[in-house]
């Protein structure tokens, strides 16, 4: 079948465009309120863009009652944030976390999860999550009738649980992937975890 978007109600786009675009990974992210409590919250229209410099996107669009979506605000208005990748144990609280809960309401104390220092960056990191990545907004435009944001933010720091690398005789930093475990999003009210690893060298 083919489908003409330009044909299609916005709605049915969006719903037909996130069932095939799978699996997305999930950013779980964490940015700071006005009053300084912390707000997290997850989006699947999350991807790498550039690794000089290292950049990432968030595409977030607006509250059900068309205001600026908390994250969103914190981050323009704040420059920091921090992307986790969540991994499928966590599925339970990264739904949670979606809720729509009014401004300054802090996710990360509603649902009581511990933090730790992120060295010397200011925001700090969930403590159960494997990766995080430090950001600083790179980059903000508005696209859209409804103004969807396009965040560009420029990662400046990696962590890693030591369960899930190794460094390798020259110092190249390896992932298990399996360890990692990442929860993805797939369309509609459904999630994925990695299934098979293959290995395939590199053709040049
Ligand atoms: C797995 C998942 C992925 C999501 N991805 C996005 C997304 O890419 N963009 C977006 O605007 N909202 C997305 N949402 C909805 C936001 O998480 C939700 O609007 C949340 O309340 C925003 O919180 P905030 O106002 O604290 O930023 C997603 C929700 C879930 C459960």
């Amino acid at each position: 079948m083919n489908f003409n978007l330009s044909q299609l109600s916005p709605n049915k786009v969006y719903f037909t465009l996130i069932q095939a675009v799978v699996p997305r990974p999930i950013a779980w992210v964490l940015s700071e309120n006005d009053d300084e409590t912390l707000n997290l919250a997850p989006f699947s229209y999350f991807n790498l863009v550039c690794s000089d410099p290292p950049l990432l996107i968030l595409s977030i669009g607006k509250k059900r009652d068309g205001s600026i979506k908390d994250t969103r605000r914190n981050i323009i208005d704040r420059s920091h944030f921090v992307v986790h990748l969540p991994h499928a144990t966590q599925m339970e609280q990264v739904n949670e976390s979606s809720r729509e809960l009014p401004a300054n309401a802090s996710e990360v104390e509603q649902l009581q999860l511990s933090t730790e220092p992120f060295g010397p960056f200011p925001l700090p990191r969930l403590r159960d999550c494997r990766i995080a990545l430090a950001c600083t907004r790179y980059q903000v435009s508005e696209i859209g009738p409804n103004q969807q944001a396009l965040i560009l933010g420029l990662i400046e720091a990696i962590y890693i649980d030591d369960e899930i690398v190794h460094l390798d005789a020259k110092g190249s930093i390896h992932l298990d992937a399996k360890k990692l475990d990442p929860l993805s999003r797939l369309g509609g009210e459904e999630f994925g975890s990695l299934g098979d690893v293959f290995h395939l060298p590199r053709l040049r």
